[in-house]
């Protein structure tokens, strides 16, 4: 059943109840409120949505059910494959946003060490956790305006899930009524853009537009068609219109290229009053600046997004491995730290994860490419490891070679749980230590860094044209400790894990101090999370998140508009 409690008592929900009296009381308007008429209206798309790996169970929500064989095996051979899990309305990447983390009675994943694994499935019972009741299949954007109506007359919340990538669990929600953009595809290529509605717009430029269900992989092929070059996340199911760009969106192209919110030109947008608006430089600016890092979730349903496009470029990559023991880290880290102002000017971004780096940049020649990172180089050689330093001609031949078999495993239980590292920190010996200091400290509880090089260092940014933490500007690299736990672990666990995990960011935060993280990929707990997620931007998003949606039709895990009080109706409620 669909709950009708937002958990909070705020005038918007009794000015929201009074209107569905007065609806009731007049006759008037009461069909919206149903939910049979509002599938009518949809033409059956108000869909049951039970869990990704219900196939497996012969108990669903404490009734007998017929296990589907064929589908259940087909789930055990893909459960970490993050294609079958965006393109199934119920698949999330990460399990905490599946499963109900707070009750681990309330749950339906398999064993992710080992997806056949009986103890998961077999006499076992199968609960929907956090998973939506309903979901839409959304095919334009009037679907999200009967949703919308329906959501406010009934009080049914709303959630909306695109690729379903999201840490935080705002993709998904226990007794919500979800609206799935996936089937979104369109994607079209202009040479000489100019946003809706602009007079007198100079020439116009370079730009794709997708539809809000188009996922990075798709994009880069069809940018890769055109011979341009789509700056994009480092997964190819991430999706390009979604909380991606809506939240700040880094690509390891970023230090030159700048962030998705730099590089977003329009958003088709269904805000909560039904209306489908447009949003760009020329009109609806301030719905603009605040979809351009506002998050997603939270002023509206895109229903597609236009991104500035660049003629292909060359680049230079490096992939730079060893193995890692208890003593050859930390020294290759002090070389990381040493060298990352230099590497900086020079274009550089990527990923270190442990001992393995794999870096771009556009700005050097081979040879420059070789001689910067010579240090590096020759340290990991003299662990016994390797070093490939190449040239590709788009990156696409860069993307095909190395993100593809890179990509992050899913189908697991992990929280992010990353900060902004600032250039400041890396002038200072005392930074210095502190970084390495940090590094000594997770090597000890067993984990490694793990580091996007994304900071927007070379971009030059036109102050306040976004609404992602001012943090991004002064930051070099975003810097992760994130925890996980077994698909069984105990509450007990979960709550140790999260403590752990709240550790890490006080320390996080301690080092960096007046800096901020990117919410996509942060501490979902971060208790000063407006100002650590959005800085002085927050209090003018929230005014435009109270002109567009009043009644928080929308109202996601710590998104702009979101109060403590939120946290207890949530499957969260542990952890807050
Ligand atoms: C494996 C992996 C790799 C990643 N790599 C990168 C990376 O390289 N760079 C980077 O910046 N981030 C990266 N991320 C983080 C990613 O940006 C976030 O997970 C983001 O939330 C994904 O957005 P989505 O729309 O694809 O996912 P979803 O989980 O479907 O949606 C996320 C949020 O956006 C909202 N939303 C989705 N679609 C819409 C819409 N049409 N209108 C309004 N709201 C919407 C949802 O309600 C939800 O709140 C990665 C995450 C994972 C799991
Ligand atoms: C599960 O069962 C309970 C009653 O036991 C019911 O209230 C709830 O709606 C059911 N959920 C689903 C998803 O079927
Ligand atoms: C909506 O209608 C379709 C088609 O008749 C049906 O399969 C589905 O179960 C209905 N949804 C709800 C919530 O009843
Ligand atoms: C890094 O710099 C510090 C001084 O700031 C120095 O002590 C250390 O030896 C350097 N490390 C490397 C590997 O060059
Ligand atoms: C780690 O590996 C390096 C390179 O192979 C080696 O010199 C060193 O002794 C190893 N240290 C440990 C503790 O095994
Ligand atoms: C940066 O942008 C400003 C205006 O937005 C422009 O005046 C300036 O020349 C630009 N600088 C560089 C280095 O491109
Ligand atoms: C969790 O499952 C594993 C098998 O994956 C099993 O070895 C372990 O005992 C289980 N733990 C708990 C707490 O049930
Ligand atoms: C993290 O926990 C340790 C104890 O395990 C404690 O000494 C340290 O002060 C904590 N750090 C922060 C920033 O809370
Ligand atoms: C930034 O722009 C937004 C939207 O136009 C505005 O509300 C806000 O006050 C601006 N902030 C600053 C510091 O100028």
């Amino acid at each position: 059943m669909i709950s009708s409690s937002r958990g909070k008592m705020a005038p918007s929900v009794s000015k929201r109840s009074l209107a569905v009296l007065a609806a009731h009381l007049l006759g008037a308007s009461a069909a919206s409120c149903d939910i049979n008429s509002l599938n009518a209206t949809l033409n059956g798309r108000v869909q049951p949505l039970a869990p990704f790996s219900r196939p497996c169970f012969s108990d669903y929500n404490g009734t007998t059910v017929a296990a589907d064989e064929t589908a259940c095996t087909t789930i055990q051979s893909k459960y970490s494959d993050p294609y079958m899990r965006s393109s199934s309305p119920s698949g999330y990447m990460n399990n905490q946003v599946e499963m109900c983390a707070s009750d681990p009675n309330d749950q339906c994943v398999l064993d992710n060490s080992d997806p056949t694994d009986p103890l998961a499935y077999v006499d076992a019972t199968c609960n929907q956790g956090n998973v939506p009741s309903y979901y839409i299949e959304v095919q334009q954007a009037s679907d999200a305006t009967e949703a919308f109506k329906f959501a406010e007359c009934s009080g049914t919340r709303l959630s909306i899930k695109n690729t379903g990538h999201d840490y935080l669990g705002r993709s998904s929600g226990k007794g919500t009524l979800m609206l799935w953009t996936h089937k979104l595809q369109s994607l079209t290529y202009n040479a000489a853009w100019k946003p809706d509605g602009c007079e007198g717009c100079p020439a116009g430029t370079q730009a794709i537009t997708t539809g809000a269900g188009v996922n990075f992989n798709d994009v880069y092929e069809f940018a890769n068609k055109h011979n341009v070059n789509f700056i994009g996340g480092y997964s190819p199911t991430v999706g390009a219109s979604g909380a991606y760009v809506q939240n700040g969106g880094h690509s390891v192209l970023s230090p030159v290229y700048g962030l998705a919110v730099d590089r977003v030109l329009q958003f088709k947008v269904v805000t909560p009053d039904g209306q489908l608006r447009i949003a760009n430089e020329c009109q609806n600016q301030d719905l603009f600046w605040a979809l351009r890092g506002g998050g997603g979730g939270t002023f509206g349903v895109v229903i597609e997004s236009t991104h500035r496009v660049d003629p292909a470029v060359k680049l230079v990559s490096a992939v730079i491995k060893f193995t890692s023991n208890d003593t050859n880290l930390l020294p290759f880290m002090d070389i990381v730290v040493n060298n990352t102002l230099k590497w900086a000017k020079e274009g550089w971004g990527g990923h270190i994860s442990g001992s393995s780096l794999i870096n771009v940049t556009p700005l050097l020649t081979l040879a420059e490419a070789e001689e910067s990172l010579a240090d590096v180089v020759a340290y990991a050689k003299a662990q016994g490891g390797t070093a490939v330093i190449e040239e590709f001609s788009s990156w696409y031949e860069f993307y095909e070679k190395y993100v593809s078999s890179n990509a992050v495993t899913v189908g697991v239980t992990h929280f992010a749980g990353s900060r902004l590292v600032p250039k400041n920190v890396f002038e200072t010996a005392q930074g210095r230590q502190n970084l390495m200091d940090f590094f000594s400290l997770i090597l000890s509880k067993g984990q490694s860094p793990y580091i996007p090089i994304v900071g927007p260092v070379l971009y030059n940014y036109t102050a306040n044209s976004t609404s992602a933490t001012p943090a991004w500007r002064s930051a070099i690299w975003e810097l992760g400790s994130g925890t996980a736990w077994a698909w069984n672990s105990t509450l007990e666990t979960r709550e140790q894990k999260i403590a752990g995990l709240q550790n890490m960011t006080a320390t996080l935060e301690k080092i960096t101090p007046g800096s901020g993280a990117y919410s996509n990929e942060a501490n979902p707990f971060t208790e000063d999370w407006q100002e650590a997620w959005w800085g002085d931007n927050y209090a003018p998003l929230l005014n435009i998140k109270n002109k567009y949606d009043p009644k928080r039709l929308l109202n996601c895990w710590k998104c702009v508009g979101w109060e403590e009080s939120d946290a207890k109706s949530s499957c969260f409620s542990a952890f807050n």
